[in-house]
């Protein structure tokens, strides 16, 4: 899908990456970009943003925001949270499921009729650690590979109704969440553009980062692909 006059929104929109899908977004000649931000202030001068307040987990802001959107061809669910834990008790996990899982399903779900109506395409922005866990963030990996499972089913269940469910496996990119991580990172600024490109070229699968590109060829051609695809051999066609 071409990004130039549709209309984007954005979860997570007031740093890091989704700061700079924004500008990204508004670089390819976005008609209207609609960026969602839980707190924080929103710095961007350009009249066709729209700041919406929404926190993920809240519902009564969910549905605000529905009524504040009029058309919407892109849903890029890029809100999320990253804390170190060791497994010792549950409520780091039910926190990341929370935003990085629950999160995403209650926003999707919410627009989902609009873009239904437009034909559009969900984006959810996930991470390697969702194929394979880093052991320094297990709840983290484990909401991920959650969120990376629903895109799968969503994908399947939602091809029929013309709207398309992509997944991003960011690498480490240069943002306040792996700060103190001492590894080679992407600027936020290639990863967008990793991200609208393969939008644009219509991936299923997106690797918009150096480290995540290494495995790309090795994810779209074994078995946990393959096995996806002839799982979602078993939705029944549409009538
Ligand atoms: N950076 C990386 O290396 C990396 C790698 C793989 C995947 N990712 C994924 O990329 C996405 C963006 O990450 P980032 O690196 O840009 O992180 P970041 O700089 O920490 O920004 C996170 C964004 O998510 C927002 N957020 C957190 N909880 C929220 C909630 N309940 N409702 C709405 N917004 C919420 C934050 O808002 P506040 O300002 O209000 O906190 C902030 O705008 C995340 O899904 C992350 O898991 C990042």
């Amino acid at each position: 899908m071409n990004i130039a006059n549709k209309t984007v929104l954005i979860t997570g929109a007031n740093r890091g990456i989704g700061r700079a899908l924004v500008n990204e977004a508004l670089r390819r000649g976005a008609k209207r970009v609609y960026a969602g931000r839980r707190s924080g202030e929103l710095q961007n001068a350009d009249d066709r943003v729209t700041p919406l307040r929404l926190d993920v987990t809240n519902l009564s802001q969910i549905q605000r925001a529905v009524d504040e959107v009029d058309t919407l061809d892109v849903l890029i669910n890029n809100a999320g949270v990253a804390i170190y834990d060791d497994l010792s008790n549950s409520d780091a996990i039910e926190h990341h499921l929370s935003v990085n899982f629950l999160g995403m399903f209650k926003v999707t779900r919410a627009f989902l009729p609009l873009l239904q109506r437009s034909s559009g395409a969900i984006v959810n922005n996930l991470s390697l650690v969702a194929l394979a866990p880093l052991p320094v963030i297990p709840s983290y990996s484990i909401s991920k590979a959650a969120a990376s499972n629903m895109t799968q089913s969503l994908r399947a269940l939602l091809a029929g109704q013309g709207v398309t469910v992509h997944g991003v496996f960011l690498g480490p990119i240069d943002t306040d969440m792996n700060r103190g991580f001492d590894i080679p990172k992407a600027s936020t600024e290639s990863a967008a553009c990793g991200i609208f490109d393969g939008l644009e070229k219509g991936e299923e699968d997106i690797f918009p980062d150096p480290a995540s590109q290494s495995i790309a060829e090795g994810w779209r051609t074994g078995a946990a692909k393959a096995l996806e695809r002839q799982f979602a051999a078993f939705v029944p066609e549409r009538q």
